[in-house]
């Protein structure tokens, strides 16, 4: 039975807290929202009513947030169904204002943690059992308005209502995708993710010198495989080289051992040598990409060659037939090893890691469409690839056969999915229901 949500306090008001906040004020819910002062809280709320885009839609709704400080107002907590701590990632940080909140908040109200990679494990070690049951982690993706994935993830001492009632409140109210993730490092979205980044810049060092340009590898790495336009350095420039590299180190500390993708968490030594000088991406006015102003006003893409070390004018790329479909991750060419690797190796890694992020296959590709907008999510590939073929080419190739492909080979079926999408493989071999969205 879940409990009901009409309070919602926000403790941390900074991109995170502001857009959750935005989110419950717009649908009605009385917000509480702290910060360190009350001059960050007033900065919240000029971002929640005028940042881009704003929190709100409806302006006057921003009367169902009450602003103040952490230091004077947390007592205020008392009254809200929901504490949703969003203040810096650190652990410390975060544990010493749960031990501050957990005897002024009420029994029955549920809490959350905002984080992107520290185990809820390490923030509730040691806290109040009520606590340790009332608690999970909500990771949302920022923007919070815009973007569809929230994941849930609870902890061992979790009850299973305060799951269900964060699922159904932030699904039916909040307009979230709830995904249900397990409390391992970077959860299911971001563990496949920076797989897929991390490991791409790797091969396309290789394939830059096998002499494909940097705009192939991005046009290799968006429509063929169903992934954004962006690609995979233009993906990077937005995120920043100094996000990545934050990520990359917490991802050599955390990732369980034998992971394979404990040696790709350093940056090549081109990216490496960027990071070092600044050159972080779009925040720092270019990374692999930059827009230079011309004299008479127009713009012009610029390309930072990572083999020249220059910047030159970016190159339009049509890739042909045989590459622009996920069939060109089968070419004997060049691209076709560079996709191989990057995409077959990252659906390779997906199909490893169940059960260890997720319990099956819908929570991992809801996670990759709803989080990093994948046409398709890892299984969903999979199935349009042909899972026979890629497990011949995984066989060929002598490498360890990840989890899922066995169990589809095992259960002797041929699909993730069938029926119309309608039934899901799960790791007993048995078809399944797919859960309502
Ligand atoms: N920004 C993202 O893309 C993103 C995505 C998912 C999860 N997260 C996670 O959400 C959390 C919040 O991230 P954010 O991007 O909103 O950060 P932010 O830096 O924008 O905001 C953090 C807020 O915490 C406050 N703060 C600073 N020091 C504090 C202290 N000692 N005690 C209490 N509050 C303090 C700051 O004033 C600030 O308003 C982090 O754990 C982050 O990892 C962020």
């Amino acid at each position: 039975m879940s409990r009901q949500i009409n309070s919602v306090a926000v403790l941390g008001a900074g991109t995170m807290g502001s857009g959750i906040a935005g989110l419950c004020a717009e649908r009605d819910r009385k917000v509480l929202l702290l910060d360190v002062s009350m001059e960050a809280a007033e900065k919240a709320l000029d971002r929640i009513l005028n940042g881009r885009p704003p929190a709100l839609d409806t302006p006057e709704k921003a009367s169902n947030i009450t602003l103040g400080t952490l230091a004077d107002d947390l007592d205020r907590i008392a009254d809200c169904d929901w504490i949703c701590e969003a203040v810096i990632e650190d652990v410390e940080t975060k544990r010493a204002l749960f031990e501050r909140l957990e005897p002024l908040r009420k029994d029955g109200s549920v809490v959350s943690t905002n984080t992107s990679g520290i185990p809820l494990r390490d923030i509730t070690e040691g806290m109040p059992e009520r606590l340790r049951k009332d608690i999970v982690v909500t990771h949302f993706f920022n923007p919070v308005k815009v973007m569809r994935l929230l994941e849930i993830v609870p902890g061992v001492d979790t009850t299973p209502d305060v799951v269900d009632t964060l699922a159904s409140f932030c699904g039916t109210e909040l307009g979230k995708g709830v995904v249900h993730a397990k409390d391992t490092v970077n959860f299911i979205g971001n563990r496949i993710g920076c797989y897929w980044m991390l490991t791409g810049l790797h091969h396309a060092a290789t394939a830059l010198d096998e002499g494909l340009s940097m705009e192939t590898v991005d046009a290799l790495m968006s429509g063929p495989v169903g992934l954004p336009p962006t690609g995979l350095y233009g993906l990077i420039d937005l995120i920043g080289l100094d996000v990545m590299d934050f990520v990359g180190k917490n991802l050599a500390i955390n990732l369980p051992a034998g992971d394979v993708g404990a040696d790709f968490t350093a940056f090549p030594k081109a990216e490496q040598a960027m990071l070092e000088r600044g050159q972080l991406g779009r925040k720092s006015g270019g990374g692999f990409y930059r827009m230079q102003k011309l004299g008479d006003g127009s713009k012009k893409k610029e390309t930072f060659d990572l083999k020249t070390g220059d910047w030159r004018d970016a190159l339009n790329i049509e890739l042909d037939d045989t590459h622009r479909s996920p069939d060109g991750l089968f070419a004997d060419d060049a691209e076709g090893r560079f996709s191989w690797h990057t995409m077959g190796g990252t659906l390779s890694y997906a199909a490893d890691l169940i059960p260890q992020i997720s319990d099956d296959v819908v929570n991992v590709d809801r996670a990759m469409r709803w989080g990093f907008a994948w046409a398709k999510g890892p299984f969903e590939l999979l199935d349009a690839l042909g899972p026979d073929r890629v497990i011949e080419k995984i066989e060929a190739s002598g490498l360890h056969m990840p989890k899922m492909l066995d169990v589809l080979r095992n259960a002797g079926v041929d699909t993730f999915y069938r029926n119309d999408g309608t039934e899901f493989l799960g790791v007993d071999g048995q078809y399944h229901p797919v859960p309502a969205e």
